[in-house]
């Protein structure tokens, strides 16, 4: 048994507090003020300080301590890291030039993870993950010798830097596909896929996954016993030696079918770090000035502080109001409200679901039952997720629910109707909301007696994809109501994006002259799949004839005629709906739909120049629309406008929303006055 002795009361840390029992040192990992952990420098300099007082202890003896092996782990509830500290990233990105500051970060961190590995080859390091432990804290995890998970529904692990743009600089993409074979290193690398303790222990990554009462047991038992690691498989050998360029070309075959490099750089520099230079970014810094000094790296970051923006709304405004929402009521299980109950299900709260159509509600929850046992494998918590989801037809639910939602067709009338009777047996601190997406709330509101009740809580389709909900405001809606709504949308792990109520509010209102302009464009003798194919070059995730069709042809009329001041429709949109080919609904719109998907035929597509001018000329009315509505107030800045069009339309990530892309051409091209 390898023991080293060291003298404890070196280390006087703010973040790792060390504890020593049993001759093992546990090191613990607490960063003061804050919900997460995250490897910031001060992390980095103090566990440089610890790997590197440890490695070169003396061997003196008393009155040193005899350290057999280390544990590290966590004193957070939520996990162990949530990886690098990003908001070091803003600064540099604010500050100075990101690319020359970050060649710093990432050289210390691969140095210092080497050291960690050098160190765990000395003396046994356990890396013990309750919880997340994303990036950073990841690689952390891989340069220890052994790995235990708990085997709780919380414990996330994975690699996401690809998401931001950025790649795993301090050694994962060296000792992912040690640990876990090449295929299933790099399924985790280029995607950014999250895994959990037991898929962890099933491919590799992790040693052991403990429950968690005998978690620390066990991290004693692998230190006592240093069971011997699992081997490479041969095959897994000749993938990292002799076939790595192979396999190098075939992973860059299949990401050029996926992504364009000029849009997403990181999943290219990460394939060539690791054919190259076994991960190591010290090796050839052009690649890492590739990536992190591209401008999808910076608007890619930005969009993960738009996001954290949205999710700290609900989460600022929790000490303002008692947040004691239970029991939800939706009104309406058709598309949307079938949808809205069956996700509050799975989130926890008590739903009853009503509608006049008793079949529409038993559809709901068929519909239900699938989705619960798809997204919580867990058999007894599925069926308690679809206990909670309780059949309403005479909207008994509505008396005692602590958030009415009404999700009924879009008939001002009706809404009005089924208003005055919300307003009356609904409790009086009770919420009441719709889903509506184009009737003015103060129409709908104007003969309760208290209209600063309502509220709109506008989800988009498919509710279970799209992440964002506009929170619609009145003038004089009571600030309670609307601060318990952004708690509520938090609490289902939606975004919420504060809107005032206008016509489409932003992101229909938004997408409404990009559809437009995409007909017209039919209508001037383009082809459904050249506009659709030129949209998806330029980064959209779905051509907007495709979209048309799925929303539904017939709707879209009515929305335009709605919202546009002339009237004057695409003449290929009134002669579909002429036709009655209302789109996916029918099987028939710009496209046929078999089986659920659009059947594109083989046209000649437009060459690179001619599909990027088309879809610049495609995309600008989004553009000036969003400035119209940040001007007009309907969204209270830009940078909530780009997080709500990104996270509500898919409008291309790595361009960091219509304003940020606006004001880069702007830079670059000097268009855009
Ligand atoms: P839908 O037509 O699929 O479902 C409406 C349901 O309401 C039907 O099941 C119907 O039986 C029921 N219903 C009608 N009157 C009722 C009443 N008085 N009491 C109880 N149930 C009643 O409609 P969908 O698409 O789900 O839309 C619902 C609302 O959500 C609308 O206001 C719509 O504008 C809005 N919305 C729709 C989106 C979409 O993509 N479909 C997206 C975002 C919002």
């Amino acid at each position: 048994m390898t023991k080293i002795f060291v003298d404890l009361n070196k280390f006087l840390f703010t973040y790792w507090k060390l504890k020593f029992d049993d001759n093992i040192l546990w090191v613990t990992l607490d960063c003061p003020g804050k919900s997460a952990n995250v490897f910031s420098n001060a992390v980095r300099d103090e566990l440089n300080e610890l790997v590197h007082g440890i490695h070169f202890s003396s061997e003196k003896g008393e009155p040193f301590s005899k350290v057999e092996g280390i544990v590290f782990k966590s004193e957070k509830r939520s996990g162990f890291a949530a990886g690098a500290d990003v908001t070091e990233f803003k600064a540099l990105n604010e500050n100075s030039n990101l690319t020359v500051e970050t060649r710093d970060l990432v050289i210390k961190g691969w140095k210092l993870f080497q050291d960690l590995e050098l160190l765990s080859e000395k003396i046994p390091t356990v890396a013990l993950i309750n919880g997340f432990c994303m990036g950073g804290g990841l690689e952390f995890a891989l340069a220890c010798k052994y790995i235990i998970t708990v085997d709780q529904p919380k414990t996330k692990l994975a690699l996401p830097e690809v998401q931001l743009g950025i790649y795993p600089g301090w050694g994962g993409i060296k000792r992912l596909p040690r640990r876990v074979g090449v295929l299933n290193a790099f399924d985790m690398m280029l995607t950014g896929k999250i895994i959990d303790s037991r898929k962890a222990k099933k491919i590799g990554l992790a040693d052991f996954s403990s429950p968690p009462r005998t978690a620390e047991l066990t991290c004693r038992r692998f230190i006592k016993s240093q069971p011997k690691k699992k081997r490479i498989t041969f095959i897994n050998k000749m993938l990292m030696g002799f076939f790595r360029p192979l396999i190098y070309q075939i992973l860059l075959h299949k990401v050029k079918k996926k992504v364009n490099p000029k849009h997403y750089p990181a999943p290219f520099g990460i394939l060539e770090l690791w054919k190259k230079y076994d991960g190591d970014p010290g090796a050839d810094l052009s690649i890492h000035d590739r990536i992190v000094g591209s401008s999808t790296a910076k608007n890619l970051l930005r969009i993960f502080f738009l996001r954290e923006r949205l999710k700290s709304i609900g989460k600022v405004n929790k000490a303002s109001h008692d947040n004691k929402l239970k029991h939800v009521h939706v009104i309406g299980a058709g598309t949307m409200g079938a949808d809205i109950a069956v996700l509050c299900a799975i989130r926890g709260l008590e739903v009853t679901l009503q509608d006049t159509s008793e079949n529409q509600i038993a559809k709901a929850i068929g519909v239900a039952n699938k989705t619960i046992s798809k997204k919580i494998k867990n058999k007894s918590l599925a069926q308690e997720a679809l206990d909670r989801l309780i059949p309403d037809p005479n909207g008994s639910g509505m008396i005692t629910a602590d958030l009415v939602i009404e999700a009924i067709v879009e008939n001002l009338e009706a809404k009005r109707n089924l208003f005055k009777v919300i307003e009356i047996k609904s409790k009086s601190d009770a919420i009441i909301a719709t889903n509506t997406s184009s009737i003015r709330l103060e129409d709908i509101a104007s003969e309760l007696k208290v209209p600063n009740r309502l509220i709109g809580i506008h989800f988009f389709n498919p509710v279970s994809k799209m992440p964002l909900v506009e929170i619609v405001k009145t003038d004089n809606l009571n600030k309670k109501v609307e601060n318990a709504a952004y708690d509520f949308v938090n609490k289902i792990g939606k975004l919420p994006l504060p809107v005032k109520s206008s016509p489409g509010f932003l992101v229909n209102a938004v997408l409404g002259p990009y559809l437009q302009n995409s007909m017209r464009s039919i209508d001037g003798g383009y082809s459904p799949e050249q506009v659709d194919d030129a949209m998806k070059k330029w980064g959209m995730p779905m051509g907007p004839l495709e979209l048309l069709d799925i929303v539904g042809l017939d709707i879209m009329i009515a929305a335009g005629r709605a919202m546009i001041k002339d009237g004057v429709m695409p003449r290929c949109l009134e002669e579909l709906v002429r036709k009655k080919h209302l789109g996916k609904k029918t099987d028939k719109g710009f496209y046929e739909w078999k089986n659920g998907r659009a059947v594109k035929r083989k046209v000649k597509l437009l060459d690179f120049h001619q599909g990027t001018h088309l879809a610049e000329n495609l995309i600008q009315p989004l553009i000036k629309k969003t400035v119209d509505l940040v001007d007009s107030g309907i969204v209270d800045d830009s940078e909530l406008a780009d997080a709500g069009v990104t996270f509500g339309t898919g409008f291309a990530p790595f361009r960091g929303g219509p304003l940020n892309y606006k004001n880069q051409l702007k830079k670059e091209k000097n268009i855009y006055p």
